[in-house]
């Protein structure tokens, strides 16, 4: 059967439009189908270490949860487009490398391209993995891998030879071949300018409106975890506290014996009562 889903061709086709590419997080099947009909794009992202596993950063996950997690949301989708995060030690040593990680991810999950964090120092990367028919997102500014290095998560391009830097590159993973760009934690002006110049669209996370598209962590957008959201993040719901409340709800209903009650009870049929037919 034919896959109606949208392509990495139309994704990068989408630059300058009056709407914005709209994208999103996803790590499991069923979240996967709620998103589905809502977004162009769906990221299996390596946040799925913080907002899933409960771990402290990225740089613990590893290739085989982001297949695993890819493969569950590709069985989730019939509509947006699927990218599946390179992890932290899966492409950086070498472009052969990037390239087998790459093609492990593409062919036991069936997404549609793959996203690394880097900007002109994976340009050669990029290009093996583009120019062997790899689909890859880049990811600048703001990169959550590098944080142990960069001692927390800071925002970018407030510095002029910062923000050039990050300018230089968005065109270096462009003429690589990327068909688009994350940019993360990045000033509005850089974001704008960098948005002005590329080819290729866009997608902001704490980057401004300026961006062709958004994206944020779903976990975050709903209001899943605790904590304070960051400046970029916005609640369009508070779920944890719906969990919260359906949670001691169930919790004092089985106290009381509420729960299950006779709709949750399986009976015996009484045209089949084993007494009566064994006489
Ligand atoms: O891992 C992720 O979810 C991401 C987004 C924050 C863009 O890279």
């Amino acid at each position: 059967m034919d896959s109606k889903r949208i392509t990495v061709p139309q994704i990068a086709a989408h630059k300058n439009r009056e709407k914005p590419l709209v994208c999103l997080t996803a790590y499991t099947a069923p979240m996967a189908k709620i998103l589905d009909p809502h977004v162009d794009l769906l990221l299996v992202g390596d946040s799925l270490g913080m907002a899933l596993y409960g771990m402290e950063n990225t740089l613990g996950v590893d290739l085989e949860m982001m297949i695993r997690h890819g493969q569950a949301v590709m069985r989730g989708v019939k509509n947006a487009c699927v990218i599946v995060d390179m992890p932290f030690g899966s492409y950086e040593e070498s472009p052969a490398h990037a390239l087998r990680s790459a093609m492990r991810v593409m062919k036991e999950t069936g997404c549609d391209g793959v996203k690394l964090e880097g900007g002109a120092e994976m340009a050669e990367t990029i290009k093996y993995l583009t120019s062997r028919n790899i689909p890859v997102m880049a990811h600048i500014g703001l990169l959550p891998q590098s944080v142990v290095k960069d001692g927390g998560y800071k925002v970018k391009g407030r510095q002029a030879d910062e923000a050039q830097r990050i300018i230089e590159d968005a065109k270096a993973i462009e003429a690589a071949g990327a068909f688009a760009v994350v940019i993360e934690g990045t000033v509005e002006d850089v974001a704008a300018d960098i948005t002005r110049i590329i080819g290729i669209p866009t997608i902001g996370i704490g980057a401004s409106p300026a961006c062709d598209g958004q994206i944020l962590v779903t976990e975050d957008m709903i209001g899943l975890l605790d904590g304070k959201p960051a400046k970029f993040v916005r609640e369009f719901a508070r779920v944890r506290e719906v969990i919260d409340s359906a949670a001691a709800a169930y919790a004092e209903a089985v106290r009381t014996r509420a729960f299950p009650s006779a709709e949750q009870t399986y009976t015996r049929p009484k045209a089949v009562d084993a007494n009566k037919k064994a006489s």
